[in-house]
């Protein structure tokens, strides 16, 4: 029998976690061929719900699950992982500064990047979900200097998929249709959803839609600020999405993007588009085998000059807060 692929879980008692265990627990990641053992992290505080957690991944009976570890020490259970989900983060409370969050993240992210950077086996990828998603992903990279550069990213592909959702509803088009969608930038509200270089069915999507206003003043504040819509509506974060968007980046990282298509990524920058090197800033990239290339010579234009250039400001401003607070 094959061996199974050692997948690590950080904030696996959460509300994410919750959809995200089951969803590879029955194979959505590698296929129903390949064994999965599961290892999850949790605080200590959590442990006992995450053990109720466990119970019902056991009673699911899932052919693919191979084993289930859980822990609150993460040299444990980093050990030997191929990839592991960053999805544990503190959240902002009331009351909390930007600088306490950044703060309060910075010390998660430091100790899981060490943890990884040590127990991790040699093919290990690292998927951010947890916010400030690009940030925490520079600390834990930063941490975990024998650990390529590129195997970091954090996730931008719950927006890469509302944005192709919106644009759907608003043409008619099924999503299966909506190719090379593009987020830039940081994971919040100054994120850039591009659809210039979108397809609709092979025509440029911006030339379908013939609505600069509506991408203007409808499309991107929608994708943009659908978490706090989310919130507002359901009276907790989105969830179940931002399991299927966690599962959906993976997969695709490992197993690569589809033809003439691309996925949206945050991974380092090397410079591209003018994004300052270094910044994990999401980028257009194509994937194969669990590597990525960000797409080259795309046009940018003023307007989307502006926006990605905003964004990226605000992930500078991050990482020199940061590093600040000597976290990297
Ligand atoms: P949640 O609060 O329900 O769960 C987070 C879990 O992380 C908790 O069980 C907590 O005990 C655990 N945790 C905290 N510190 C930890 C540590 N040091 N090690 C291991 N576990 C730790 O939150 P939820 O809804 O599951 O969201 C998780 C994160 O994902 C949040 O930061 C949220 O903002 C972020 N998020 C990111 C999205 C994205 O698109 N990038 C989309 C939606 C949420």
């Amino acid at each position: 029998s094959k061996t199974p692929v050692k997948v690590a879980v950080t904030g696996a008692a959460g509300q994410i976690g919750y959809s995200l265990l089951f969803r590879i627990a029955s194979g959505a990641l590698f296929g129903p061929d390949t064994p999965v053992e599961l290892r999850l992290l949790e605080i200590t505080p959590a442990l006992g719900a995450l053990e109720g957690v466990v119970m019902e991944l056991d009673d699911c009976a899932f052919p693919t699950l191979a084993g289930v570890e859980i822990g609150d020490d993460a040299n444990t259970i980093f050990d030997g992982a191929n990839l592991a989900l960053l999805v544990g983060a503190r959240p902002r409370t009331k009351g909390m500064e930007r600088g306490d969050l950044l703060e309060a993240n910075g010390a998660i992210f430091t100790g899981q990047g060490k943890a990884l950077n040590d127990n991790a086996a040699d093919d290990i990828r690292i998927g951010v979900t947890g916010n400030p998603a690009n940030t925490n992903a520079l600390i834990a990279m930063t941490n975990a200097p024998d650990i390529p550069r590129e195997r970091f990213s954090a996730l931008t592909r719950l927006d890469h998929n509302r944005a192709i959702s919106q644009l759907a509803a608003k043409t008619g088009a099924s999503v299966t249709d909506i190719t090379k969608m593009t987020i830039w930038g940081n994971h919040s509200a100054t994120q850039y959803p591009d659809i210039f270089h979108a397809e609709i069915a092979g025509k440029n999507a911006a030339e379908v839609v013939g609505d600069q206003s509506w991408i203007e003043n409808d499309f991107i504040p929608t994708v943009a600020k659908r978490g706090a819509a989310i919130i507002e509506a359901r009276g907790s974060s989105s969830a179940a999405s931002a399991a299927s968007a966690t599962i959906d980046a993976a997969r695709d990282w490992l197993t690569g993007s589809k033809k003439d298509d691309w996925v949206s990524m945050a991974v380092v920058s090397d410079g591209s588009y003018g994004v300052p090197e270094g910044l994990i800033s999401s980028f257009p990239v194509t994937t194969s085998g669990g590597s990525w290339e960000i797409v080259q010579g795309l046009e940018i234009d003023d307007f989307s000059r502006t926006k990605i250039d905003a964004s990226t400001a605000e992930l500078a401003e991050e990482r020199d807060a940061v590093k600040e607070l000597g976290l990297i």
